[in-house]
Parts: structure tokens; sequence; C-alpha cells
């Protein structure tokens, strides 16, 4: 048995740079681990090729939908390998909320696959298979901070950022992400040069945005009134992650709790080269 912890991300600036005749959309995003995590528990079956899930949360989907058992499918079909897997998700980062919960279970688990079979694949090759099922599933195979591009799989590992003083915000709502990108008006994307805004986050003067928050307001206007609230606090920034509808927000304020939303303490995480994190 193995047990992994399956940390959440966020978007530190993510910009839509156009959309693509496949119907996606390339994107230029600082992606950043959080210690914010779930926990996994795996075992692996060689003479018995079923798969079985179980999961804390019962609105999580435990069938071949969750992306745990589409990453055990992906694992066999790369490889060929016969196994079956017994895996036991300890649920603890909302969902629908851009923190990157399910990726992260898919990549935790071929993380935790390679590992139950002897380590036969490097982390690289677990990275470039892992985009067929998610565009954000690769990102977790970096140290924890990673510029992305292309859909989002394309990733360029980056030292750690400094430390800041981080909360989470996830309201009661949330948003499907293929519903945020539709609603997108591509005539309104910010101009921001994404290789500008990443130098100044480097040099430790970053600027923070996501083109996906306004097609997220327009979806559910109460989190344009959420985030004037979190502002309201004092908080010097307070951004969506990814497509939403969850929030993160920087400065040396402690937030009251807020009515119908979940909220976290957390900080940055990255993990050492051998190690998952
Ligand atoms: O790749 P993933 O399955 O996470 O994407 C979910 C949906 O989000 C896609 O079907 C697509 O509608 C949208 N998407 C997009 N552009 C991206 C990533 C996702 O349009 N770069």
């Amino acid at each position: 048995m193995l047990t992994l912890r399956s940390p959440a991300k966020i978007n530190l600036f993510l910009k839509v740079v156009n959309r693509r005749p496949d119907g996606y959309h390339n994107l230029a995003s600082l992606f950043q681990a959080i210690d914010l995590s779930d926990q996994i528990q795996f075992s692996i079956n060689k003479h018995y090729c079923a798969d079985h899930l179980t999961c804390t949360d019962p609105t999580i989907p435990t069938d071949h939908s969750n992306l745990i058992l589409n990453a055990a499918d992906l694992f066999r079909r790369k490889t060929g390998f016969a196994f079956g897997l017994e895996a036991h998700l300890e649920k603890n980062i909302p969902h629908q909320a851009g923190f990157g919960g399910g990726s992260s279970n898919a990549a935790t688990t071929l993380w935790a696959l390679n590992q139950l079979h002897g380590s036969p694949f490097c982390p690289s090759e677990l990275m470039q298979w892992s985009a067929e099922i998610g565009s954000d599933i690769p990102f977790f195979f970096s140290h924890g901070t990673a510029y992305c591009t292309g859909r989002g799989e394309v990733v360029q590992c980056l030292s750690p950022l400094k430390q800041t003083n981080l909360w989470l915000i996830k309201p009661k709502n949330g948003l499907p992400t293929a519903a945020v990108f539709n609603q997108l008006n591509i005539k309104n994307l910010s101009n921001h040069d994404p290789k500008q805004i990443l130098d100044s986050h480097i040099k430790k003067t970053p600027l923070y945005f996501n083109d996906l928050e306004q097609p997220a307001f327009d979806l559910l206007p109460e989190l344009a009134t959420l985030k004037q609230k979190l502002l309201s606090f004092g908080f010097d920034t307070v951004l969506m992650s990814g497509s939403g509808s969850g929030f993160f927000c920087l400065g040396d304020v402690c937030p009251s709790t807020h009515e119908d939303a979940l909220l976290y303490k957390t900080t940055f995480l990255n993990r050492s080269d051998e190690e998952w994190y």
C-alpha cells in the first residue's frame, strides 16, 4: 500500500491567448501548487484486473468518470501492464473551484502506479502521457511552480517562489470549466504580455490577473460581489483561480468567515526531485 498527498494548485496569472480550431484555448499561466491537499491510498493487485475506488465525499463519482480510474486506464494502455487498482480518496480540495483537485488526483495516481511497479518510467514520460486525459494534469509533474502554455500541458518548470500569506475561498456554487471557457468573449481579453508578467513574478513585483474571471462573473454574478467583499477585508490581492469559482487572497489579513463559503489558510508547496509532494 502507498499513501500519497495530492495537492491543489492556483493560477497566479492566467492569460487566454486565443481559441483553437480544436475548441480548446491556448493559455499562458503561472501555476503554483499549494498545501491544501487530498490524500490517496493506493494498492495494486496483479491477479485481479478490476479497479475499485472509494471516497470520503459521497458527491464525488467513483466510477470510471473519476480521473483516478481514468489515469489507471491510461497507465495500463501506455505500459501494457495488467493490474487492478484499489484506491481510497480522502477529499479535502473543493471541486469545481479552479484548484485542480481532479487533475492532481490523476497525476498522483500515475506517480503511484509507476512507483508500485518499481518506477520503470521517468516523471517526464508520465507528464507527457497525462496530457491525454486533462490539460492541467502535466503541471503536477513539475516541482510545484511552472509556467504553462498550450492548452496548459506545455510545462516550463521554475524555481520556487517566495512564500506569502495565502487564503483560499470556495463559494457555495461551483463552475464547470467548459461552461466558463464557452462564456468567454474572445474580443475582451487582456493585452498583458505573459512573458513580462512572468518576469514580474520572478523579480518579486508580481502582477495578478485572470482572463477567466469576467466570464465566470457573467455566469455567477455573486462572485463579483464576493470579490469586492474580500477586498474590503484589506487583502492586497483577490483573484479567481483557473476557471473558478474559488479565489485566492494575498495579504496580512485574518478574514472573518463568510456565509456559504469555505475558507482555508494555506501556503505554496514545492516538491524535491525524486519525491512526490
Ligand atoms: O482538458 P480538460 O479536460 O481539463 O478541459 C475541460 C474543458 O475545458 C475542455 O473540454 C474545454 O472546453 C475547456 N478548456 C479549454 N481550453 C483549455 C483547457 C480547457 O477550452 N486550455
